[in-house]
């Protein structure tokens, strides 16, 4: 399924959101044109941070709700281990995907068969030095590869700029392997880099502090949104 195929996704991560206003910051930025929310979920274990764990996500899910009251997915991202427990918990609590990191698990076929038994989507997520190599042994399980382009904890940190040829490297897996798998990037993405980072094949963007960093989250989304439409050529420099 080339990027072109799905439809380009904006996953809000409310990371960078007014934790005081969780409720009102997801209805913000869903009103603002936000596809997904996503959570990056922390254990001050596997990461030096320390974020929310599923009750949260639990309390926002019947506020991740468009106008004419169509549930928006919620998009869960493990920076945890262990992961089984926790990922069942968030699906329980009402997330559509579980990634996790495939650096976090000893046994990533059967976490990812655990998370899809409870009925969620299942993603795997890659550190920026971690090869893709064991991605292709489960590329017929997967249904989300999240490609990280920061080193995950926190949000607000610059891109990494090799990310975009693991990328490249992993849409070549996907378009080979022929299932609809959406591929993720996620850390320090915004509306001057966005169009690198989808030519390099990415068809979802996982955006914190770009957007709840800025006074006018709608103002953000649709220069995001405008800088996909840009013909190849307009696109900024590479
Ligand atoms: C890192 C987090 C962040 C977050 C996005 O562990 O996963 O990448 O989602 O943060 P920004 O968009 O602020 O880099
Ligand atoms: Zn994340």
């Amino acid at each position: 399924m080339t990027p072109t195929a799905n439809k380009f996704v904006i996953a809000a991560s409310i990371l960078s959101s007014d934790f005081a206003r969780l409720g009102e910051e997801v209805r913000d930025v869903i009103a603002a044109g936000a596809d997904w929310i996503h959570l990056d979920v922390m254990d001050n274990h596997f990461v030096p941070n320390l974020s929310f764990g599923p009750m949260v996500c639990a309390a926002l899910r019947r506020h991740a709700v468009r106008a004419d009251g169509q549930p928006v997915p919620i998009d869960v991202h493990l920076m945890v281990t262990p992961v089984e427990t926790l990922a069942r918990a968030f699906v329980r609590a009402g997330a559509d995907r579980v990634s996790f990191h495939i650096d976090a698990v000893r046994h990533v076929d059967r976490t990812l068969q655990v998370i899809k038994e409870e009925g969620a989507l299942a993603g795997l997520v890659f550190d920026p030095a971690t090869p893709l190599c064991g991605l292709e042994w489960v590329i017929d399980k997967v249904d989300l590869v999240l490609i990280m382009s920061v080193n995950p904890g926190f949000g607000g940190q610059q891109f990494i700029e090799s990310s975009l040829g693991k990328l490249r490297a992993a849409r070549r897996l996907i378009d080979q392997c022929g299932r609809n798998i959406r591929l993720e990037v996620d850390g320090g993405v915004n509306a001057e880099n966005i169009r690198r980072v989808a030519d390099a094949g990415a068809d979802t963007v996982v955006s914190g502090s770009a957007i709840f960093g800025a006074a006018d989250y709608q103002h953000v989304i649709d220069a995001m949104r405008a800088a996909l439409a840009l013909p190849i050529t307009q696109s900024a420099p590479r």
